[in-house]
């Protein structure tokens, strides 16, 4: 019998991916979204890719009598849980939304779960828990802190699975600390389409070599980087769904629950996006250098050695590579799903 998870936020742009990956490792997929950040063409998609009818369910994780009834209807082994605002600056300005959202549908998840007793649960966590970096690379055991909601969505996300494995040794939890996922699948068809204006570099750059916006603002050359743009840890989605496999696939086959950095330790600048990307597109990326964003820090990447440790995974995909994939989708879809 195959494993079932249960993917939550399935048809958004990391579990889309993961989605591929977990089917391609011989699990089965039960997919649960409400489009509130995504696009039904997202399925379609999918059963091209992996030739089978993806099995979903449209609701809202916060809705417990609908998570209940999913949970009654498909036995599920484990989770993956996706489904969550993620934009910085939304939750600055909507904080009860973002507590809601993020911790209500953590909670409503947790407790259907363990009523139907699967109690193998992997987490989205982010490289935001890790707040200003004291010391590069960041390794797990660095300090935390938030400097805004959704971040403090995530410390706190972190913390309540933390308190649900103490309570009881049954539940086996893993955190993913993801860095900055980036790229699409290689045959193009899924990929990142954020809605109205992207607040993240990579989709930003790509609708600008597609003629969608006139130039990037780069935000701020001033910091202590090489050349004064921000670095950041661009890993490929494919990586990262993969590390979700490997995570999941730990937790079926040891006791115990763990928090991991998924990044590839390498740093690049902004600079070094614009010029990768206009190299791998054959398209110009025209920019203007501002000022710098409010809340942004100058350099962040990972110590991704106990990823390799304890999963045996690493990411395999340079940047060239993330921009070639990230091209390939937006130069095949140039509005996204809706094209
Ligand atoms: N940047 C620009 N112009 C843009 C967008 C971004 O110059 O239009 C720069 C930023 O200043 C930064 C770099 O590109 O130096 C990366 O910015 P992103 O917005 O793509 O990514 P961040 O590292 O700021 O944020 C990401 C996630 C957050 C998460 C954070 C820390 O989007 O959810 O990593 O993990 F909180």
């Amino acid at each position: 019998m195959k494993p079932t998870v249960l993917l939550t936020g399935a048809t958004g742009y990391i579990a889309s991916h993961t989605w591929l990956a977990l089917q391609a490792a011989g699990f089965s997929v039960v997919g649960v979204d409400d489009f509130s950040n995504s696009s039904p063409e997202v399925l379609k998609r999918l059963q091209v890719l992996s030739g089978q009818a993806p099995v979903f369910e449209q609701a809202n994780v916060c809705d417990a009598a609908a998570v209940e009834a999913i949970l009654a209807r498909h036995k599920v082994d484990a989770c993956v849980h996706f489904a969550a605002f993620k934009a910085v600056g939304e939750s600055t300005a909507q904080p009860l939304a973002y507590y809601a959202n993020n911790l209500g549908g953590l909670l409503t998840v947790c407790a259907a779960l363990q009523r139907h007793g699967a109690r193998r649960f992997v987490f989205s966590s982010s490289a935001t828990v890790y707040g200003q970096p004291e010391r590069l690379p960041l390794h797990e055991d660095a300090a935390l802190s938030a400097t805004n909601p959704y971040g403090q969505t995530k410390l706190m996300g972190e913390q309540i699975l933390r308190d649900l494995g103490h309570a009881d040794a049954a539940w086996q939890t893993a955190c993913l600390r993801y860095f900055n996922p980036v790229g699409a699948h290689e045959s193009g068809r899924i990929g990142e389409d954020p809605r109205g204006t992207p607040n993240n570099l990579m989709p930003y750059v790509a609708q600008v070599a597609v003629g969608r916006r006139p130039e990037l603002s780069v935000y701020g050359n001033d910091y202590p980087t090489p050349d004064g743009t921000g670095v950041r840890d661009y890993i490929h989605v494919v990586d990262l769904a993969e590390g979700h496999v490997a995570a999941l696939r730990r937790l079926f086959d040891s006791p115990g629950s763990f928090t991991v950095n998924l990044g590839t330790g390498n740093g690049c600048s902004v600079l070094d996006v614009v010029a990768a990307f206009a190299k791998a597109s054959g398209r110009p990326v025209p920019y203007r250098i501002l000022g710098r964003r409010p809340g942004d820090v100058a350099a962040c990447w990972a110590d991704p050695s106990l990823a390799r440790a304890l999963l045996g995974w690493s990411a395999r995909h340079d940047l060239a590579r993330m921009c070639e994939d990230s091209w390939r989708w937006q130069s095949m879809n140039p509005q996204g799903f809706t094209s």
